[in-house]
């Protein structure tokens, strides 16, 4: 880790901007939270700062208000939760910059906690306007950036603060980026890639940086019909993204030369409609009815992943089997899960979709690393920089 953390500076007393991704679900009929995984996740920095005696400014963007305040997105809520789960109290600021918010935020003791309102509330915020970052910095001594799940945005809590401030990691940013960073860099060998999802276009990047790196590269998902039909399979009414075809064969041509072993499904779960309650059966991958979808990887595919897991001492996991959602295409997903939550290795679930069944499935514990960035586990695991990693200073 070659960058800084809070671990590096001085935080006693000081007044800290700890910038967190509390971007946390919220249930579509009651607004209530209803996964507090990312808030749990930093609880370790936010302990560390008041075991410190630090004045503890928190702040982060909860949905997508576009600069307008929406009632339902509001932070108070998520400051009650992160009271209930530190143990500790915590205040909630009636706006995120501002003389008022200023004056809270300096009456802070040592070891008190506030939250400031979402961020997104200005429209400044995604814009990284200079004027709204300067405005943040006001509040605090130094800024600790925690948000791995938000580092891939250049916006003025993520990036423009840190011009202001002396920039550094919180413990979770420390974890996530030592983790992603080892599969990059140094995994154990073998190392296996299981990708699935709905488009190719979302994941080729990933897939490319992985044929550099793995052994075994596993695809399943709706991406894996756009494969298969490279192969000359039939794929019935499944979607194929025919501006990928001749990307997907490249890359099927590039893993026989590179010797990474890629494998695609050898059979699967089949329906004429894509909706709960369907009639489903399971077909080979060399005979999907003409007039089905693709919905899930079928048993076979299923034993097989399995096989060429258990092998392995590292795996990376991003992206479902099929369309999870649906209890009638969830298996593939989740045998997957239970099958990698049993493995002796170290298992790595980007964010996202994936970390959501784990932990709807309560397999989070036994994974050795659940992450809590979605899109920016993607881009870190593509190779890219993330601009909020990059502000922070180095060691
Ligand atoms: C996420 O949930 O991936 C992050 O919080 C970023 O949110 P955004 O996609 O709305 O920028």
């Amino acid at each position: 880790m070659d960058k800084k953390t809070v671990e590096d500076i001085q935080v006693e007393g000081k007044r800290v901007l700890l910038r967190v991704d509390f971007n946390v679900p919220l249930d579509r009929d009651t607004g209530a939270i209803s996964d507090d995984s990312r808030i749990r996740a930093s609880l370790p920095t936010i302990k560390y700062l008041v075991d410190r005696r630090a004045r503890v400014i928190v702040c982060s963007h909860l949905g997508r208000p576009d600069g307008k305040v929406v009632e339902g997105l509001r932070m108070a809520q998520i400051a009650v939760r992160l009271s209930e789960l530190a143990g500790l109290p915590v205040s909630a600021a009636s706006d995120c910059i501002g003389e008022q918010v200023e004056n809270e935020a300096a009456a802070l003791e040592e070891g008190e906690i506030l939250v400031l309102e979402n961020l997104r509330f200005h429209a400044e915020e995604e814009a990284n306007d200079s004027g709204f970052a300067s405005q943040l910095a006001r509040l605090a001594d130094v800024y600790v950036n925690d948000a791995f799940g938000t580092a891939h945005r250049a916006h003025a809590s993520t990036v423009g603060v840190a011009r202001h401030l002396p920039a550094v990691a919180g413990l979770l940013m420390k974890k996530e980026l030592e983790v992603m960073g080892k599969l990059l860099d140094d995994p154990e060998r073998p190392f296996c890639c299981l990708i699935g999802g709905a488009k190719v276009g979302d994941k080729m990047d990933l897939l490319q940086s992985m044929l550099d790196r793995v052994d075994i590269l596993l695809i399943g998902g709706g991406m894996a019909a756009t494969f298969l039909q490279t192969q000359g399979y039939e794929v019935g009414r499944s979607r194929v993204e025919e501006d990928k075809l001749i990307l997907a064969g490249r890359l099927l041509k590039e893993a026989g030369e590179r010797k990474a072993h890629l494998l695609l499904p050898v059979d699967a779960v089949v329906a004429e409609e894509l909706t709960a309650g369907v009639m489903t059966r399971v077909a080979p991958a060399a005979g999907i009815p003409s007039g089905s979808h693709i919905a899930d990887i079928g048993p076979g595919t299923t034993e097989l992943f399995c096989g060429e897991l258990a092998k392995c001492r590292t795996v990376l996991w991003n992206g479902p089997m099929g369309i999870f959602e649906i209890p009638e295409f969830a298996q593939g997903t989740r045998s997957l899960a239970t099958f990698l939550s049993t493995l002796n290795a170290s298992t790595v679930i980007g964010g996202g979709s994936t970390a959501e069944v784990v932990q709807e499935m309560g397999l989070s514990d036994r994974m050795s690393h659940v992450s809590t960035g979605g899109g920016a586990s993607l881009r870190f695991l593509e190779g890219a920089t993330l601009p909020g990693v990059s502000v922070l200073l180095d060691k």
